[in-house]
């Protein structure tokens, strides 16, 4: 092999960040082996000696990686034999890097999930703790970007949870399917030797086997359905950062950020940008770009295992660290957001945000809703034309519009009387979201 052929096929630059799992996947196929009578106790006790020492090699950052072994399974492997000698040759029995590097993966992922669903809880903890907060300050909801009704900062806080929750939702039914044995497949046929999958699967936490060979060592859908639940993910951290720099602009002035959070400008000294925000949004098309990545790597391969796999580990290990690092800093951010409730409120009587709740009135009094909402339409441009909000209409210029109105009406048109009407399961009313809160927490 040319100096650059070794550089192109090798994958030890990055997949060595799986040594543990390599190890791990590695200990629970020698004590198989041994069980089974394959490898002597002996053999065995060398190759649990032998890791425990790279390991510490490993840890100690003295272990020499090397491009002419191509992977961490052969550095591994090479050292361990260079430590114990024959037992060390005799760990790959009834084994292949085909399925070796399927354990592998599956190992890292399941691993990374859990770290990403620890992760997602803090996120909707502190999310959770700064709704209760807000259940009641009352801030415009949109449609379109346009003012539309009234809701409070802590339903629209709920409605981020509820994302969050089915992104993880996601997650643990992506760990179901990529939490399986692959081993035993060894090159893609099986092994003639006595192996007990079972037995690995159990020692490895894995919840059942590949009950293919050829499907174990070749597919990656697990890897494929990982990355299409970060994409999603990141959509979803994507839109609240496009809502924080929106609301952190002074136009709208919704909420303050902790400068730990924020930069300035090397030539506007009165600048403090959104940057975290602005970068959770930016990188969200990176992780679009692993899956599909991923899915292109995938399909027009023959079964079973091709070297094109190898090129499965950089969009991944780059996707859980874009993922961690957002959803890190994300519960973090969380926790330095501050309302501005005035801001919010001088928003809110701009919009004419009650304009439904006065046709809803209308409607309770007997008029169909059709002609109720073409009522309102005429005494909103009305409000327009003088510079104020509906309720600032006397009772008189509003009987103009509807004999029906009357002076019960005032009591409707505030925003706490729009918010507390709205007093159902999903409703926007300060009860509602705070029994909400409560079932959310119950649930975690
Ligand atoms: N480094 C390889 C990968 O990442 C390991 C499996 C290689 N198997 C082989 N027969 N060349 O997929």
């Amino acid at each position: 092999m040319s100096d650059l052929v070794k550089r192109y096929t090798a994958s030890v630059g990055f997949d060595r960040r799986m040594w543990r799992q390599d190890i791990r996947a590695s200990l629970a196929h020698a004590r198989m082996l041994a069980r089974q009578g394959i490898i002597a106790p002996e053999d065995l006790a060398d190759i649990q000696r032998g890791m425990a020492q790279i390991v510490s090699e490993i840890e100690a950052g003295a272990f020499v990686w090397s491009l002419d072994l191509e992977d961490v399974h052969l550095n591994i492997e090479k050292r361990l034999t260079t430590l114990v000698g024959d037992a060390g040759k005799r760990l790959h029995t009834g084994r292949s890097r085909n399925d070796q590097v399927a354990v592998d993966i599956r190992l890292f992922l399941r691993d990374s999930i859990d770290d990403i669903l620890v992760l997602l809880g803090q996120f909707q903890s502190n999310l959770l703790e700064l709704a209760e907060r807000e259940a009641a300050t009352p801030m415009p909801g949109f449609t379109h970007l346009q003012v539309a009704q009234p809701i409070t900062f802590g339903h629209h806080l709920l409605a981020w949870f509820e994302m969050s929750r089915r992104d993880a939702e996601r997650f643990a039914d992506v760990r179901r399917r990529t939490n399986r044995l692959p081993l035993g497949a060894a090159a893609l046929a099986g092994t003639s030797y006595p192996i007990d999958r079972e037995f690995v699967a159990a020692e490895l936490g894995f919840e059942g086997l590949c009950e293919n060979s050829l499907d174990a060592v070749s597919d990656r859908d697990f890897a494929i359905e990982f990355c299409a639940a970060s994409a999603l993910l990141m959509m979803h951290f994507s839109r609240m950062s496009e809502e924080l720099v929106l609301w952190m602009n002074p136009r709208f002035a919704f909420v303050k950020m902790a400068d730990r959070f924020c930069t300035g400008s090397s030539i506007m000294p009165q600048k403090k940008n959104p940057d975290v925000p602005e970068l959770a949004r930016g990188k969200t098309g990176r992780v679009y770009g692993h899956l599909t990545a991923l899915l292109t790597l995938m399909k027009g391969q023959p079964l079973a295992y091709n070297k094109d796999n190898q090129e499965d580990k950089e969009p991944l290990f780059d996707t859980v660290d874009t993922v961690t690092d957002t959803l890190r800093i994300y519960a973090d951010m969380i926790t330095g957001i501050t309302a501005r409730p005035d801001s919010m409120r001088d928003a809110l009587r701009q919009g004419f945000a009650t304009a439904t709740d006065l046709a809803d009135y209308l409607t309770r009094k007997g008029l169909p809703f059709r002609d109720a909402h073409q009522t309102v339409g005429l005494a909103v441009r009305r409000a327009e034309e003088l510079g104020i909000d509906l309720p600032q209409l006397s009772l008189a210029e509003l009987q103009g519009f509807s004999p029906l109105i009357g002076d019960d009406i005032f009591a409707m048109l505030t925003v706490e009387g729009s918010l507390a009407a709205r007093n159902h399961i999903g409703g926007t009313a300060p009860d509602q979201v705070r029994a909400a809160i409560v079932r959310a927490r119950g649930l975690r």
